[in-house]
């Protein structure tokens, strides 16, 4: 399948695997791009430059082929050191940098001179037109559905992605709620060029993560999401756990006087408990309705295959045969 997606990155399916907090290693971005898709390592997962400089390195001994990382710009508690983060990635060949959480406008001019291309996350369209009007090479837009933050519009992807196609010029990716063969068709219906997966990408033989965190996943339906931290206006949402409850317990109790120091037990730090260790109420964890349409863990060449051949069955057999009828 040839997209402007494909040809923009040099993959051979216009699917992406998106930036994940202790997900998003070497591991599993190689697996990804090796199946012919993109994969990205999640830059602030490394908590030095010089740690993402060596998981940059450690991907390209796994793959010689196009992978991306993620930078990712979100209210924390002490700011990243951005700049190393940048030079790790231009000094390590890296040709694709996800962006998320905010503008990334001051990091454009020495990504495009390193002639990286930028591919913008964002939850909106008229952040999408205001990452298109500074200069970002393609966007990924996050409806509603989807794992981690989804903003504070709630506009699900059956509208987002058709209003994205109205008004964007650059090509983007659907990102939130994708899982398969049927995703994909529908968001290249709805104006897409390609599909963007975190959720479903975490329930994959390569994701290094605990197999608690993928058998949580496989067990959830679509009903087991929450939104947390909306009064902070940093939703994210989340799978439904202990912490989770009593996240929102706290949200009910204190109400618009709710601060970050409040929820703090909840939320920082906690990654790599449920990640590695798998403590599943360590704290709360993105996690997309997707979930819901996830019932196994195959290896990333045979998800990635899969939803390519389904997506041929349903555009050459399902779809042509109502237009031949
Ligand atoms: C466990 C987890 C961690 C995530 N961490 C990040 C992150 O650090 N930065 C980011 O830009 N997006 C992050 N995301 C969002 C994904 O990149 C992607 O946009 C989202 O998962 C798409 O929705 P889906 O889960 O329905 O596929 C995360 C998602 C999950 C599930």
């Amino acid at each position: 399948m040839k997209t402007r997606i494909t040809e923009l990155f040099g993959i051979q399916h216009p699917i992406i695997q998106g930036g994940m907090h202790y997900v998003g290693f070497a591991e599993l971005a190689a697996a990804v791009s090796n199946a012919g898709g993109l994969g990205i390592i999640t830059g602030l997962t490394q908590r030095t430059p010089e740690l993402l400089a060596n998981e940059i390195r450690r991907c390209r001994e796994l793959t010689d082929k196009p992978f991306g990382v993620n930078l990712t710009f979100l209210p924390v508690v002490n700011t990243p050191d951005y700049p190393g983060y940048i030079r790790a990635i231009i000094d390590g060949g890296v040709k694709v940098v996800e962006t998320a959480g905010n503008n990334p406008q001051k990091w454009l001019p020495a990504l495009h001179e390193a002639g990286i291309k930028i591919i913008h996350k964002c939850t909106s369209v008229r952040h999408a037109l205001k990452a298109e009007a500074i200069g970002c090479d393609a966007i990924s837009v996050d409806g509603f559905e989807c794992g981690g933050h989804p903003g504070e519009d709630d506009v699900p992807n059956f509208i987002l992605l058709p209003r994205a196609a109205d008004e964007l010029k650059i090509p983007f990716v659907a990102s939130g709620g994708m899982a398969d063969g049927r995703s994909l068709v529908a968001a290249l219906a709805l104006g897409a060029e390609g599909i963007n997966m975190g959720t479903r990408f975490i329930a994959t033989q390569e994701a290094p993560v605990h197999d608690n965190v993928k058998a949580a996943i496989v067990a959830a339906s679509e009903l087991d999401t929450r939104l947390v931290m909306r009064p902070l206006r940093n939703t994210e949402r989340v799978l439904r756990n202990v912490a989770v409850d009593r996240l929102l317990e706290k949200e009910r109790q204190l109400g618009t006087a709710i601060k970050f120091e409040d929820v703090i037990d909840e939320v920082a730090g906690v990654y790599p408990k449920i990640m590695k260790d798998g403590t599943m109420d360590a704290g709360v964890w993105s996690c997309g309705m997707v979930a819901g349409l996830i019932s196994d863990v195959p290896s990333v060449k045979a998800l990635i295959d899969r939803i390519m051949a389904e997506a041929d069955e349903i555009i050459r057999a399902r779809l042509d045969r109502m237009l031949a009828a």
